[in-house]
C-alpha cells in the first residue's frame, strides 16, 4: 500500500464496516506493513498488520463489496501471511465480529483459533469481538 492507494482504500473502509477507522488512521505509519490487491483497474482491497518482534496483529481487512466471493480475501491474507512469516512472525493476533461468520471462516481455513471474547467490544451494533491467534511451528 502507497500513499496514492488511500483515497480508495478509505472508499473500501466506508463501505465495508458500521464504524470506519477515521481519515487521520490513514497516515503513512500505517503503510509499512499494509498490502492491497489490484486488478488491471481496480484496486480490490487491503489487509493491514501491525507487528511486535516475532508478534502480529492482523489491524485491517476487507474487500471492496463488488468484488467480494471471488477469492480476492483469501489470496491477499495467504499471500501476506507468507511474507509475515518470511519477516520472522511467529504468532499472529486478530479481533472479528462474533457475527462476521465469512471472516471466522477464512481465518480458520488459515489455521486461526478462538482464543477469547471481548465482551462489548464493538458499537454500532454493540457485539462481543472474538479473539483469534495462529501460530507458526518451527520446522528447523
Ligand atoms: C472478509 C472479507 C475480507 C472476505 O473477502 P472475500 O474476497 O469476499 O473472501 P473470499 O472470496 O476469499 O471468500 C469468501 C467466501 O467465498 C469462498 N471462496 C473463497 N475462494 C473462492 C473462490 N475462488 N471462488 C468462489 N468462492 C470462494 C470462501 O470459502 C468464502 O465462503 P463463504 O461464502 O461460505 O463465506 C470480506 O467479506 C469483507 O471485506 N468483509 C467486510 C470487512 C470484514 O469483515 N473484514 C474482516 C474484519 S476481521
Amino acid at each position: 500500500m502507497r500513499s496514492a492507494d488511500l483515497p480508495a482504500v478509505i472508499r473500501i473502509e466506508q463501505l465495508a464496516f458500521s464504524s470506519p477507522w477515521p481519515l487521520e488512521a490513514f497516515d503513512d505509519a500505517i503503510l509499512q506493513d499494509a498490502w492491497v490487491i489490484c486488478s488491471a483497474e481496480d484496486l480490490l482491497g487491503y489487509i493491514m498488520y501491525h507487528n511486535v518482534l516475532d508478534e502480529s496483529m492482523i489491524i485491517n481487512f476487507a474487500i471492496d463489496p463488488a468484488f467480494r466471493n471471488q477469492g480476492h480475501g483469501t489470496a491477499l491474507l495467504k499471500e501476506t501471511l507468507d511474507i509475515m512469516v518470511a519477516k520472522g512472525i511467529r504468532t499472529f493476533y486478530l479481533d472479528v465480529r462474533a457475527s462476521n461468520a465469512t471472516a471466522r471462516k477464512i481465518y480458520r481455513g488459515f489455521g486461526f483459533e478462538d482464543i477469547g471474547v471481548r465482551k462489548h467490544y464493538y458499537s454500532l451494533p454493540d457485539e462481543d469481538a472474538i479473539v483469534m491467534a495462529k501460530h507458526i511451528k518451527e520446522t528447523a
